[in-house]
């Protein structure tokens, strides 16, 4: 038995930089026809000279496959000028408040004073995604900020803001409320709870920002996914770290996801009898969203159980050992 998915798009993604690179986009690029490119390396895409070069960087790890990289920008307080230039380069600016995740440090540590750069996105039609957690408790950190979302989705109603990464029925309910919210959520907090993460032997590799939170959170994330919320879309989140900064005192935040996706999801969506949700959760929602054209590719998996090896190169991935019903086929 095989299943098609029609242009597959993973919606928020980390390739890294030089070997990592090589090592992990053809993981995504073999399953997705293109993806949103998380600009959090070190330092940051900040600049456009910096972004091309990093797009013919991920191009040429990917060339054998058509694959979109949809290129994102570093959040600055970016003027109307250089706004202005950069649009039509980008496909949204990601902005991180100031080190609340891995390489956000250089992020925005005063949000109000940001609100000119807002207005002049909004303006040109550029999306802002968002990594959107406060400072406070680990677990309250993502119900702390949505009402930054709300003040931002009142006063820029034309601004198209992604509320990246979801991990809590709150954010869902505050999705519902404003026609300028949309989400991404990942594949692992669909699955994971903070106890899988920390409830018994600590688990290094699912450990990530925002960490996974309460049964009823993933329950309701789930739900939302299976029953095709049109405002969700999938983005992974993948992203690697070498094992050394993983299985280590100072564990780097990051799950290396990209191998095990698509295999993933059709498994789950199967499992709750919603495989007809999944092209919109996968592709139609987000192209809908943000007017989209992937290459128009159609990516297959067949029903061929397959073990998630312990290790790719130096980096372990989500469900190693693990074994799944469905492979992708490379042509
Ligand atoms: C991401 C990374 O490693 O770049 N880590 C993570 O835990 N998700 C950054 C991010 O998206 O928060
Ligand atoms: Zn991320």
């Amino acid at each position: 038995m095989t299943i098609s998915l029609f242009a597959p798009l993973d919606m928020h993604l980390h390739l890294r930089e030089g070997a990592m690179l090589r090592l992990v986009a053809p993981f995504s690029a073999a399953q997705f026809t293109g993806a949103v490119i998380m600009p959090n390396l070190v330092p940051p895409v900040d600049n456009l000279d910096r972004l091309a070069a990093y797009e013919a960087e991920i191009r040429s790890a990917v060339a054998s496959y058509p694959f979109m990289p949809l290129m994102t920008l570093f959040f600055r307080a970016y003027d109307a000028a250089t706004l202005h230039a950069l649009r039509g380069r980008i496909f949204a600016i990601k902005l991180y408040p100031e080190g609340v995740t891995t390489n956000s440090t250089g992020g925005v540590s005063d949000l109000e004073a940001i609100e000119p750069t807002l207005a002049v996105m909004e303006e040109l039609g550029i999306p802002l995604l968002v990594h959107g957690e406060s400072h406070g408790f680990v677990l309250d950190r993502e119900t702390e900020f949505l009402p930054v979302y709300e003040r931002w989705a009142q006063t820029f109603p034309r601004l198209r803001i992604v509320m990246e990464h979801i991990t809590t029925a709150a954010a869902l309910e505050l999705l519902d409320r404003y026609p300028n919210l949309f989400a991404t959520v990942t594949l692992h907090h669909l699955l994971i709870t903070l106890d899988d993460v920390a409830g018994g032997l600590l688990q290094p590799h699912l450990f990530c920002k925002p960490i996974a939170k309460r049964p009823s959170d993933r329950d309701a994330l789930l739900a939302a996914a299976l029953s095709g919320h049109p405002k969700l879309m999938f983005g992974s989140d993948s992203a690697p770290h070498p094992i050394e900064r993983k299985e280590a005192a100072f564990c780097a935040a990051g799950i290396f996801s990209a191998p095990v996706l698509l295999p993933m999801l059709v498994e789950l969506f199967e499992r709750h009898h919603a495989l007809d949700r999944l092209p919109d959760f996968v592709s139609g929602n987000a192209c809908r969203i943000h007017g989209l054209k992937p290459p128009q590719r159609e990516v297959r998996l067949v029903e061929d159980p397959w073990t998630v090896p312990p290790r790719y190169g130096d980096v372990v991935p989500f469900a190693a050992g693990q074994t799944l019903r469905w492979r992708v086929l490379t042509d």
